[in-house]
């Protein structure tokens, strides 16, 4: 089995390199959402999803915007990602300067800043996940207060990069989550 569609291996590379909790539900949920999308597009699943596992692998070790992703893709390289695997990881951060151009790298980004905002959501919810609307998503953007780590603007620009409403986005990722709300530390409604 090729590297990138190996979800094991990636599994294992992030067990390796992660060891917060919080941190690999972030990326779990990005695997999620990110297969989710590439099951709608006829993309691969495996491969769509194993980019988002590991699309912030490097992130304990190089915690800062001068370090994370760039210095952690040569150890990508080295385990054999492949270059457009690890263009997507690279691109997910806008300082990398690596232009967003296939729909991988344009659902990475989307899915990214608003799998944080979701969780967040959740987790204030006492049925998390379980019937949250695009509505109520949408109402809690607006308060600044609320998850303020989270980028607003990102959230935006990721719906429209990949060429869809924040209504459909947000939806579309909360079904792909609200299944593993358990393994993802949400309230399972
Ligand atoms: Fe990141
Ligand atoms: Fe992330």
């Amino acid at each position: 089995m090729p590297i990138e569609t190996d979800r094991a291996a990636a599994e294992a590379l992030l067990q390796e390199w992660v060891a917060s909790d919080a941190l690999r539900r972030h990326c779990r949920a990005v695997e999620l959402a990110m297969r989710a999308y590439a099951e709608d597009l006829g993309e691969d699943p495996e491969a769509w999803g194993c980019v988002g596992l590991l699309h912030d692998f490097d992130w304990e070790r190089h915690p800062s915007l001068e370090q994370h992703p760039q210095d952690g893709e040569p150890a990508l390289a080295a385990a054999g990602y492949p270059d457009w695997f690890r263009r997507a990881i690279l691109s997910h951060a806008d300082h990398t300067g690596v232009i967003r151009e296939t729909p991988l790298e344009k659902h990475l980004f989307a899915c990214d800043e608003l799998c944080g905002f979701l969780h967040a959501c959740g987790l204030v919810r006492p049925t998390g996940l379980v019937g949250i609307t695009p509505k109520s998503v949408k109402k809690k953007l607006k308060d600044k207060r609320f998850a303020a780590n989270v980028s607003r603007a990102d959230v935006r620009a990721g719906a429209e990069e990949i060429g869809s409403t924040l209504d459909d986005h947000i939806t579309r990722v909360a079904a792909a989550l609200e299944p593993a709300s358990a393994e993802l530390g949400l309230p399972t409604g």
